[in-house]
């Protein structure tokens, strides 16, 4: 395992870059409405791309047809938009977005409760925000992966909800996967030791029941799906390891 430790400088590049990847999560994210197709989506990265001279980073990354993941319901991570797939009040959307610049990738998710009025759903999406926000606050030098990933996964089993294994958080800079793997769950005081400078993508992906921890892949060859179809939430940052905890790289510019 080779794990990429960046300057501050190279962080100062990446932060560019993960600053924009957060403003077209959210744009992705107001966009997301009944009646709009996953396909108008994709235009807004696109667009956005244009507009500010960048690369949407995840087309053509091992061949990935789209600018950004959407991904509703059953469907954890991957979702590819197309203009046939229009959103429905009800729909829990995923939108996973990163943007490439001066060499770096940001990654970044949100889920998007499109008109839900079940609790449980709701209760749902804001444990997978805990989750994420429970592992950040794990990180800092010194830790282990394996502290992240527990603290993350305690959130969730707290809350009576599965945590997908098969896929899993990662390191991310100059490219979008690389090392170390960052999994959901984990034992305190085992894997990699975190230090100033790493980068890395913490993404809980919560399933409303514990069979929804087993995922498969469709035949689309990207879309990951809840083997039980049952519903799955996400939320992704990039954050970057300083010398006194970490910096999430990918906050709203307009956070307080
Ligand atoms: N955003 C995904 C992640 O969080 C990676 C998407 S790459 C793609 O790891 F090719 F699938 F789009
Ligand atoms: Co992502
Ligand atoms: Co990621």
């Amino acid at each position: 395992m080779k794990v990429d430790v960046k300057s501050r400088a190279e962080i100062d590049r990446m932060r560019e870059a993960c600053r924009m990847s957060a403003e077209i999560r959210d744009i992705c994210a107001a966009a997301v409405a009944p009646g709009v197709t996953t396909g108008e989506i994709d235009a807004l990265v696109v667009d956005y791309c244009e507009k500010h001279h960048v690369r949407a980073g995840f087309y053509d990354y091992h061949g990935y047809p789209g600018h950004l993941c959407v991904s509703i319901n059953d469907e954890v991570i991957h979702g590819i938009p197309s203009p046939h797939r229009v959103i429905v009040p009800g729909d829990l959307v995923k939108t996973d977005v990163g943007i490439f610049k001066n060499g770096f990738n940001g990654d970044t998710s949100r889920t998007v409760a499109v008109g839900v009025t079940d609790p449980e759903v709701l209760r749902l999406v804001e444990t997978t925000k805990a989750c994420l926000k429970a592992g950040i606050a794990a990180c800092g030098p010194g830790v282990h992966l394996g502290d992240v990933g527990y603290a993350i996964e305690q959130v969730a089993v707290a809350a009576g909800f599965g945590v997908v294994r098969n896929w899993i958080g990662h390191g991310v800079g100059r490219t979008i996967h690389e090392d170390p793997e960052v999994p959901n769950y984990g034992k305190p005081g085992t894997k990699l030791v975190l230090r100033p400078g790493m980068t890395i993508a913490i993404e809980p992906m919560i399933t409303m029941t514990k069979a929804g921890e087993a995922t498969d892949v469709l035949s689309d060859g990207w879309t990951v799906v809840t083997r039980d179809r049952s519903l799955s939430a996400h939320f992704e940052h990039t954050v970057a390891i300083t010398d006194d905890g970490c910096e999430i790289l990918t906050l709203p510019a307009d956070y307080p």
